[in-house]
This record gives C-alpha cells, sequence and structure tokens, in this order.
C-alpha cells in the first residue's frame, strides 16, 4: 500500500492471522511482572512508564513502585514529593504527576475503580489514546486499538502502509488497521502480541523475518521492503544549553538544594543551585553570581571545574559544568534548603544529570 491509499483488506485472512499470532503470545511470551494479573491499576502504572522507557528499565521500578503504592487509594493520599522519589531516574517526570493527578480523580470520582469506558477513561490527565487502549484492552478485554511507536512499525510492515509514523496525523491509519484485525474474542491478548512482536522478532533494524510467526501474512516481507519500512522522518537536531551548577556544602556539611519550578522541564525536582551560562570559559563567575542575585546565597566557589556532564532529553541537550564550594549563609526557603546527604539520597528526587554530579563528587568517576 502507498501512502494515503486505503487499506487494502479483503485478500487478508485476519482469522488465521489471529490465531498465529495469539498461539504465538501464548508460548513466547516474556515474564513481566505487570502481566501476572489484569489490574487496571497495575497496567496504567506499567504502560506510563514503559512510554519512553525500555522494558529491563522499567522492571525494577514497577516493582518498587507497586510495593510503595500498592493501590489506586495509596497513589491518591500519598505526598507528590514520594511519587517523584519512586519515579526518580525514569525521566519524563510529568508523566509521574499526571498519574498522580489521576489516580486522585479515580478515587474520588470512581471510587477507585479505573473507568473501563473510552469516553470516561480518556478524559483522565495524561491518559492519551495510547494509553486508554491499552488499560481498555489489556485489563478490561474492550477491542480498542492501543497504537504506538512499536505497533507503528509492525503493522507498517505487515500491510506495507507507507504514510510517515513521524507524523501525528497517520496514527489514525495504524487504528484503522488494528480495529480492522483486533480479535474480538482476546484484545488483551491481540495487542500486547502485536507490541511483543515489535519487541522481540519484527525489531526497527534487521527484523527477525525467518522467526515470525506471521510472515506468511508479512506484505513487506513479500515483497522485500521490510528495512524500508515504517517510513519515519529524522526529526530535527536538539537544542544545546550551556549550564553552571554548583555542589555547595555549609560548615556541618549539609547540602544545598533547590526545587524546580512547578512547571515546565523537571517540575518540582531538586537540584543543585545551576544556571545557564553563555560559554564554559566563564562559567564559574556566572553560577558564582547567579547564586548571589537569585538566591542572595553567601558562598566561595572553589576554582576548576570537578567534572562536566552531559545529558541529552527528547528535545534539549544540556552541556553542564560542575562546581563546589562552601556556604557562608544563606536563607532558608521553601524553594532552598540545606539538607544532609543521607535526606538527598532517600527523600529527595534529583534529575538523573543532578544524580550524577552527586555520585561522581563522592565518588570521583561518572557512571
Ligand atoms: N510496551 C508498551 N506496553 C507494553 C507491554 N504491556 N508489555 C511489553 N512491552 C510494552
Amino acid at each position: 500500500m502507498r501512502q494515503n491509499d486505503e487499506l487494502q483488506l479483503d485478500k487478508f485472512d485476519t482469522k488465521t492471522f489471529q490465531k498465529e499470532l495469539l498461539g504465538w503470545f501464548e508460548a513466547e511470551q516474556r515474564d513481566l511482572p505487570w502481566r501476572k494479573d489484569q489490574d487496571p491499576y497495575k497496567v496504567w502504572v506499567s504502560e506510563i512508564m514503559l512510554q519512553q522507557t525500555r522494558v529491563d528499565t522499567v522492571i525494577p521500578y514497577f516493582h518498587r513502585f507497586i510495593e510503595k503504592f500498592p493501590t489506586i487509594k495509596d497513589l491518591a493520599e500519598a505526598e507528590e514529593d514520594s511519587v517523584l522519589k519512586a519515579w526518580e531516574g525514569l525521566g519524563y517526570y510529568s508523566r509521574a504527576r499526571n498519574l498522580q493527578t489521576a489516580v486522585k480523580e479515580v478515587h474520588e470520582k470512581y471510587d477507585g475503580v479505573v473507568p473501563n469506558t473510552l469516553n470516561e477513561i480518556s478524559k483522565l490527565k495524561g491518559v492519551g489514546p495510547y494509553t486508554a487502549g491499552a488499560i481498555l484492552s489489556i485489563a478490561y478485554d474492550v477491542p480498542e486499538p492501543a497504537v504506538d511507536g512499536n505497533v507503528m512499525r509492525v503493522m507498517s510492515r505487515i500491510l506495507t502502509i507507507w504514510d510517515d509514523i513521524a507524523k501525528p496525523s497517520s496514527r489514525k491509519v495504524f487504528e484503522k488497521a488494528i480495529r480492522a484485525l483486533i480479535s474480538h474474542e482476546n484484545p488483551s491478548y491481540f495487542n500486547q502480541a502485536v507490541m511483543e512482536l515489535g519487541a522481540l522478532i519484527c525489531t526497527p533494524t534487521s527484523p527477525s523475518c525467518l522467526l515470525c510467526p506471521v510472515r506468511e501474512h508479512c506484505q513487506a516481507f513479500a515483497e522485500g521492503v521490510q528495512t524500508e519500512l515504517p517510513v519515519k522522518t529524522k526529526k530535527k537536531s536538539t537544542k544545546k544549553v550551556k549550564l553552571g551548577a554548583v555542589i555547595l556544602k555549609d560548615k556541618e556539611g549539609n547540602v544545598l538544594l533547590h526545587k524546580r519550578p512547578s512547571e515546565g522541564l523537571l517540575a518540582n525536582l531538586w537540584e543543585f543551585p545551576n544556571c545557564e551560562i553563555s560559554s564554559l570559559r566563564y562559567g564559574k563567575k556566572q553560577v558564582e553570581a547567579y547564586i548571589k542575585e537569585e538566591y542572595n546565597i553567601d558562598a566561595t566557589i572553589e576554582n576548576g571545574i570537578l567534572t562536566k556532564i552531559d545529558h541529552v532529553f527528547s528535545h534539549l541537550t544540556w552541556n553542564v559544568e560542575v562546581y563546589i564550594g562552601e556556604v557562608h549563609h544563606f536563607a532558608q526557603q521553601e524553594d532552598l534548603r540545606a539538607i544532609s546527604a543521607q535526606q538527598l539520597e532517600e527523600e529527595y528526587a534529583l534529575p538523573v544529570s543532578h544524580q550524577k554530579m552527586w555520585k561522581y563528587y563522592n565518588e570521583g568517576k561518572q557512571s
């Protein structure tokens, strides 16, 4: 099928496709902790964590999160800081904040029961079409599509769909494809099987077509174009931001942490005081001036850089120059605190880049 063509499914043997795909999934699926039952809360947590994050990374976070917040009620009643701490290192922290906001709504409005209709579930914060479809199908066996990048890759090959998957408008083409093929007997397994096929067989580069349970249904394999699909245009290169950050300790050995604003990148996470600098060469002077003006911190920053840390976000890169220093005087404020090293590690959620600074500071090496 060329881009914008209608899906041609008249020759597609949907029933056999479903049977072979589901048979393979039943035999080969990975033993993943969120597959132990169909608890909608656990499915929800796992699907939010799995957005932008690999399965191997998610597994230990999922275990810890469910142990800390076993039910909707526990998460609804938790302090936001403790939720962020449990999410620390997973990135895209708005996922955690939105999840908690939505869980509070389920607790209050739906008596703690995750809604099972597309209309109600889609109104929850952070629940877009993918997550709505994933929860409805996996937990409630509603035959809704759950289309993410992996599903688009698999379906683009099976049906030779040439639409650019980087374009938001392409999603509806793939949703239509899934609606046409989804098993109404077992929507939960069907959607998970497509995801699993994308993870284990129909991988981005060098797909294992010879092991594929649905190879005989795959239009791309028949035409020999499996490595040309999906069509995905490249994003523009990301913006680079230079930062200077300083690990400041007071005479008692407490460390200064600043709470990021409640909106925007890494909202409400804690960090070492830092600011954008115009050139790495004058970083120290700019950081010194900033902490004095912005927080009225009286401190001495040591000459020389402790280390440099680069951190890549989806839309920008931080190049951070890290300094150390001593605080002589400052006034405690809601968003600026001197805390012990133990508190920093056990109670305060820091972005990965700042965790790395802390690790380097203590161990003298980059992780
Ligand atoms: N990726 C997204 N959702 C998933 C799931 N439920 N299982 C495995 N990988 C996934």
